[in-house]
């Protein structure tokens, strides 16, 4: 039987991604879709395959949510929390796939990331579980990148610094980290024409802009451009942010893993626009060779891709600038770590709205729409 899905942030950075995705693979020619919005109901929908989706729908509206089979949003934490628990009480039974991370916690949720826990996916629905999750971008990232390690349970501990995209904010803060660069850019572009200028003065200028006053602050709070921001998320009051947090918890429970795999490091926000990177080092629980981690690593999914460890094609082909907008996820700089015979480090990048936010939900929902 052909599905009802509803659909619920769509037209956000997330929401419009997955959209986006769905008309690739023609997904919606296998569901009933029905397009939902916090404000603007009646309004005229998405077009899809030249079919304009009018009179959308009111999301805060319990009969309608009802009447879906499939809900799936990529609203926020805020419409979960408000929506979520209410129609679950009124005993609506269909699945509600989510990018937010509220329900993440739950014991009866699933974190979805197909390539890593497709077993556990389908156990879950088998038991009649009805609420599955896309997990944090970091994290389903890290595990695309090393699923074949943690497949073979041979990572011990990872210690992590990222280099996360504005996107990950969301699309306010993409806006305002280029309205920022452009602030930058306006304050000295005669200068920058001029071959005889003082970098000295245009430094000046640059750092002054920064802390005026009428630098674009309103979302970030702090200048990005020409900085990073070493905190990301709420402060839980260990010392750890939340986003921090997150990559252990979420990865141990996606593993569903016996021995825990202690993950920890340190998030920071930097000025790239979608993608997120991640330098890791590793420590593993054998010995063995580089040539045999690599086979390991690339053997795992179609999506990840080795890059060797020399310098052209580290700077060509891992970075945010060649990976955006691709499900690739390419990992490189792989080499044994002087620190010792099981320590590893690696880097590795991925478009944080595709593997890291829309393409776990797509293929969830295609899960669902098969059975
Ligand atoms: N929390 C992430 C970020 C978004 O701020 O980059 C993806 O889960």
């Amino acid at each position: 039987m052909i599905k009802s899905v509803g659909f619920i942030g769509w037209r956000g950075m997330v929401g419009s991604v997955l959209l986006n995705r769905m008309i690739e693979e023609n997904d919606f020619l296998k569901i009933t879709p029905h397009f939902f919005s916090t404000s603007q109901f009646g309004k005229d929908g998405p077009t899809i395959n030249n079919t304009v989706f009018k009179n959308v729908k009111d999301a805060y509206n319990l009969s309608l949510l009802e009447e879906m089979d499939i809900i799936v949003t990529c609203q926020g934490g805020f419409y979960t929390d408000t929506i979520y628990p209410k129609l679950r009480k009124k005993n609506w039974n269909g699945y509600w796939i989510d990018a937010a991370s509220t329900l993440r916690v739950k014991n009866d949720s699933v974190i979805v990331l197909d390539p890593i826990n497709l077993k556990a996916i389908k156990q879950a629905v088998d038991n009649g579980i009805k609420t599955f999750v896309g997990s944090n971008c970091t994290v389903s990232l890290m595990l695309m990148a090393l699923g074949g390690l943690f497949q073979q349970k041979l990572i011990e501990w990872i210690s992590v610094s990222t280099y996360q995209a504005a996107s990950g904010a969301g699309a306010n803060y993409v806006i305002e980290l280029l309205k920022q660069m452009g602030s930058l850019y306006n304050i000295v572009s005669e200068d920058l024409s001029n071959d005889f200028c003082s970098i000295l003065e245009i430094t000046k200028k640059v750092t002054k802009i920064i802390q005026d006053n009428s630098f674009p602050l309103k979302h970030f709070s702090v200048p990005l451009a020409g900085s990073l921001i070493p905190w990301i998320d709420s402060d839980i009051g260990t010392g750890q942010s939340r986003e921090e947090w997150k990559g252990q918890f979420e990865t141990n429970k996606i593993l569903d893993s016996k021995n825990i795999v202690k993950i920890d490091g340190i998030c920071v926000r930097i000025s790239s626009i979608r993608c997120h990177s991640q330098s890791i080092l590793m420590k593993l629980n054998k010995n063995i060779s580089l040539k045999n981690i690599e086979e390991i690593i690339f053997n795992h999914n179609q999506w990840v891709n080795f890059i060797p460890n020399n310098i052209e094609e580290t700077i060509s082909k891992l970075t945010p600038s060649a990976v955006t907008g691709t499900l690739n996820i390419p990992v490189g700089r792989l080499r044994k770590s002087s620190i010792g015979n099981k320590y590893f480090s690696a880097f590795t990048v991925g478009d944080q709205l595709l593997w890291g936010a829309a393409e776990p939900l797509r293929r969830m929902l295609n899960l669902l729409t098969n059975i």
